[in-house]
């Protein structure tokens, strides 16, 4: 029986991604988006699910996160001591698909839980309860990470890297850009072209020290609040411009950019 829902998420392709994704399903190979912060990475697992008919289990990793927390643990409850599966091991006996957010914040004595999960064994040796799991034909681990943040790449293992196919992401092109903020912010063309445009000026920053540049969720964001009636430039100093820094020059100088851009 199909369980997906109806329509399926709303993800527009940059390249060959679908195709790969669905080649590395098929072949049961682990996958690795890159790219930077809100640009469609976990947009595209929601659709690679839908398209596949997979379930989709999400793990947000940070540096607390145990290989109990993935794996499952023992409950004491009234009846008795109960083995409680972890998200990984749900996933493992149902066959969905696994997503690991920000796989860098793991340790790596959580991480090496994966290891097994991804070569041709895939298996998932459950230490506490001695049993071995075999993945569910379906099962396919993805994980994510944002290359340029201060933990980068070098701090995965190569034992852990090479595990994986790799897809880059980055921020689509202006005219991809514009449609998925027409559609997703519900706006007319034309505002959007503006905060596309505002957005690529603002890139460009980047070589003048701004750390982080504007990506398609904050032009996503003011879009919706220019739908709800806010005005165009405050909308894009809120939404888009103030949660890039504290620095008062740059801000400065994103304000130019600002009102060079909606004359
Ligand atoms: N190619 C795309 N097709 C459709 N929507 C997109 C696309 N790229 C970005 N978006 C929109 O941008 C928003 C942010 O994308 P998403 O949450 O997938 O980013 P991300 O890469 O997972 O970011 P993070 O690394 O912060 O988790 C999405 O909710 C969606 O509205
Ligand atoms: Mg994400």
């Amino acid at each position: 029986m199909d369980m997906r829902p109806p329509e399926a998420p709303y993800y527009l392709a940059g390249g060959n991604e679908v195709a790969l994704f669905e080649q590395c399903h098929a072949r049961q190979l682990a996958v690795m988006l890159k790219g930077p912060t809100g640009c469609g990475k976990t947009r595209f697992v929601e659709y690679m699910a839908w398209k596949l008919g997979r379930p989709l289990i999400t793990i947000a990793c940070h540096d607390d996160l145990s290989a109990s927390d993935l794996i499952g643990r023992f409950l004491i409850g009234h009846e008795g001591t109960l083995w409680q599966d972890g998200p990984l091991t749900r996933a493992v006996r149902s066959g969905a698909i696994c997503y690991l957010d920000e796989i860098v914040e793991a340790r790596q004595d959580t991480v090496v839980v994966l290891h097994p999960l991804t070569d041709h064994r895939r298996i998932l040796p459950i230490d506490k309860t001695g049993e071995v799991l075999a993945a569910a034909p379906g099962f396919q681990l993805v994980v994510s990470y944002n290359p340029g943040y201060q933990r980068m790449l070098k701090d995965m293992k190569p034992s852990t890297r090479q595990r994986f196919v790799a897809l880059d992401f980055d921020f689509p092109p202006p005219e991809r850009e514009c449609d998925i903020v027409q559609r997703e912010g519900g706006i007319e063309r034309a505002q959007a072209h503006a905060l596309v445009t505002l957005a690529q000026r603002l890139r460009t920053l980047q070589e003048r020290g701004l750390a982080e540049v504007p990506s398609t969720r904050l032009l996503i964001a003011a879009a919706r609040l220019i739908g709800s009636g806010i005005p165009v430039r405050e909308a894009c100093n809120s939404a888009i411009i103030a949660p890039l820094s504290d620095d008062g020059p740059l801000l400065g100088a994103m304000r130019d950019l600002l009102d060079a851009t909606l004359i």
